[in-house]
């Protein structure tokens, strides 16, 4: 049995589906009133969770987090963030702690976003926190989830770079304007985007739940990374649309999007070593056959 969190989400509904496609049980924790056998309630925030809804589970996957990339991030908005992310990841723990038999892995989300901003330096696992509040968030999540390691559990920390989906998330919301053709470089265009399929951000998770070798940070990122500028060129062109020659300045962004602009205008050049190195084979590893197989 794997219990999951955030199951409701992008990538939570992905993983799901396909863990149960597999024949494996699958119980998911949720905030509401549970609907049936394989849902069990909690509250994240409030430290509520009772341990018996995680006994005889042999993974954990935790994915829950308010949605970065929805809402301005007002002083309280960021707050949320940060506390969706570490007290509910807290409260996993807490609840792990009290198990007589506790399950095997915590594998837990953070992302690429950790590194901070690396322009055009390529980082793998063994890189330092970059700076930002981003990084900041990855920082304390990483280290809350950690924690389970002092029960004698693996971790795992899921560095994930921009999830390609066709059921929503980051491309989801850049789709309407690339259809209309008004797809445009974001700044300078130089900045890297590091990218994953969701079939292989769904895959790769797998592999890590199952590699008792992977522990610590992993990357969740294709290895090849693209500038801005070629993702802007290599979408448009698998929508057959144009794309707009003038970049959006990064100021206009600003006034647009607030203080996440500066997290689509920085740059991450990530290669998935550990996964690499662990033999995990990419579904996707070039953008445009990424894009196509999405879409
Ligand atoms: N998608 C990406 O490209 C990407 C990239 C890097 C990192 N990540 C991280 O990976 C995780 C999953 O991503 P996703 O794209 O599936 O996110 P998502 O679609 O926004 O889903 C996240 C889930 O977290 C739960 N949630 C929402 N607000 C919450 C709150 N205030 N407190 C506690 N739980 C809350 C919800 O599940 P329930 O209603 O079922 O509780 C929600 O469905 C996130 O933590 C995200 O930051 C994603």
């Amino acid at each position: 049995m794997i219990v999951v969190t955030g199951a409701s989400g992008l990538l939570g509904g992905a993983l799901v589906r396909r863990l149960r496609d597999r024949g494996e049980q699958v119980v998911t924790l949720v905030r509401r009133a549970p609907r049936g056998p394989d849902e069990r309630f909690w509250q994240p925030a409030e430290g509520v969770l009772d341990p018996q809804a995680l006994d005889g589970a042999r993974g954990v996957v935790h994915l829950a987090g308010a949605p970065i990339a929805e809402r301005r991030w007002s002083e309280a908005y960021k707050r949320e963030l940060v506390g969706s992310r570490v007290d509910s990841t807290r409260t996993l723990v807490g609840a792990l702690r009290e198990l007589p038999r506790r399950p095997e892995v915590l594998v837990s989300a953070s992302g690429v976003d950790f590194y901070g901003d690396t322009g055009d330096r390529v980082v793998d696992e063994g890189a330092g926190k970059g700076r930002g509040f981003l990084a900041d968030l990855c920082g304390r999540w990483e280290g809350e989830a950690r924690e389970a390691e002092t029960l004698g559990m693996r971790t795992a920390q899921l560095r994930t770079g921009l999830v390609l989906s066709g059921q929503g998330g980051s491309l989801g919301r850049m789709l309407p304007l690339f259809r209309m053709g008004l797809g445009a470089p974001l700044g300078t265009g130089r900045q890297y985007w590091s990218w994953i399929s969701e079939d292989d951000w769904v895959g790769a998770t797998l592999h890590v739940l199952e590699r008792p070798e992977l522990s610590g940070p992993v990357n969740l990122t294709s290895p090849s990374p693209v500038t801005n500028a070629e993702f802007t060129r290599t979408l448009g062109k698998v929508l057959r649309k144009g794309t707009l020659p003038m970049p959006v300045p990064g100021f206009a962004l600003g006034l647009g999007l607030g203080e996440f602009a500066r997290a689509l205008l920085a740059g991450h050049r990530v290669l998935p070593r550990k996964l690499e190195d662990s033999g995990y084979g990419f579904a996707h590893t070039d953008l445009d056959t990424a894009l196509r197989a999405v879409l």
